[in-house]
């Protein structure tokens, strides 16, 4: 079994992170989103992974990956040169793949469970494909599909303006090699793309054996800022740790599970877990509530921080209250005592509620 992630796309709801960084990079509790998509491939005992780049980003994310030696798995870097769709992006691949059966990760996605079990299923039931499905609340924004009472798929259809249910396709699928003799046979949608929804729905019309999995754990596709802060609260909740490696003064309190890098400081603060702080980064006289990750050389001094994501090198100076915010690399937030008028210098599709 190999095992294909998606790491190419455009990443536009996330603008403007996405401007200058790939959207599988933006840090979930200071890891990339990418890190746990392959911790779980490899959980499943999975080592050989390719993984789809964009001429974009690739360069960015081959720096942050590497060759895998980090998970003990190989990497195979495979340029798409094109958004042309998922399907797309298997064709693309087809080289590395060859007649392998593969787990598919799109990179932005998150699950709160191993995957181990559902490779099992795959390849006990000797299926052609293996889906897994989610009840969401809003199925317009998916791949959606409709099943029988006892759990047989009758169809799939990506984004319907009239959905058949609330079960849209999680970011994960299993295939055998036959899924290539289907993207041969579809059309690109509506949207230009070679949907894997529709080289599913052609496995189903080739009479082709595909089978579901109801998720039973949590799922973000992580590709708004809401999204996002909600993965970031869930895996801070989940598996943050306490590990303090930096400096706590005497006058500051630390509660509950709060991770602080080498070389970071606290100094007359207090820290309210889960949160997770990285290196050389200083905290004075201020407040770090719970769901909270704040990266590498930030600065929080006479402010106030909670529910949010601090990426590397920003400043947050002299700040009442900064609740649910999810904060770029290198970004200066301060006071302007003394002005009534707000000044900003904000990038190109910046989101501000004042
Ligand atoms: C893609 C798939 C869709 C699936 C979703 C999961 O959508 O096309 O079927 O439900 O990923 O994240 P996209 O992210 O390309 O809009």
């Amino acid at each position: 079994m190999k095992a294909l992630i998606l790491s190419g796309g455009k990443g536009t709801r996330l603008r403007p992170l996405t401007y200058s960084g790939a959207k599988q990079l933006v840090p979930v509790a200071n890891r990339p989103i990418l890190f746990y998509c392959i911790d779980n491939i490899v959980k499943a005992g999975i080592s050989d992974i390719g993984i789809i780049i964009s001429p974009e980003t690739g360069q960015e994310i081959k720096e942050a990956i590497g060759d895998g030696g980090r998970w003990n798995a190989k990497i195979t870097y495979i340029l798409q040169e094109a958004p042309a769709g998922l399907a797309h992006a298997v064709k693309v691949a087809r080289p590395y793949l060859k007649s392998s059966p593969f787990v598919m990760y799109l990179g932005d996605n998150l699950i709160g469970r191993d995957i181990l079990k559902f490779v099992g299923d795959f390849t006990k039931k000797k299926s052609d494909a293996l889906i897994l499905l989610k009840e969401v609340e809003n199925p317009r924004q998916f791949g959606v599909a409709e099943i029988t009472k006892s759990g047989s798929i009758i169809r799939l259809i990506e984004k319907p303006e009239n959905p058949p249910s609330n079960l849209a396709l999680v970011g994960v699928y299993i295939f055998s090699p036959m899924i290539h003799k289907a993207i041969d046979r579809i059309k690109p949608s509506s949207r230009g793309e070679l949907e894997i929804t529709d080289a599913i729905q052609e496995l189903i019309l080739m009479g082709r054996s595909v089978k579901s999995c109801i998720l039973d754990s949590w799922w973000l596709d992580t590709g708004k800022k809401d999204d996002l802060l909600t993965a970031n609260a869930i895996v801070l909740d989940q598996w943050g740790k306490k590990n303090i490696e930096g400096t706590i003064d005497r006058s500051s309190k630390i509660l509950g599970r709060v991770t602080v890098g080498g070389n970071s400081i606290i100094k007359s603060s207090t820290i309210r877990g889960p949160v997770v702080i990285g290196e050389n980064t200083i905290v004075e006289n201020s407040f770090v509530g719970p769901h909270t990750s704040i990266g590498d050389d930030v600065r929080i001094i006479n402010s106030s921080v909670e529910h949010s994501v601090i990426m590397n090198g920003s400043e947050v100076l002299d700040i009442e209250r900064l609740d649910d915010s999810l904060i770029g690399r290198r970004v200066r937030i301060t006071k302007n005592s003394g002005h009534k008028a707000l000044r900003l210098m904000l990038g190109d599709d910046s989101v501000m509620e004042v």
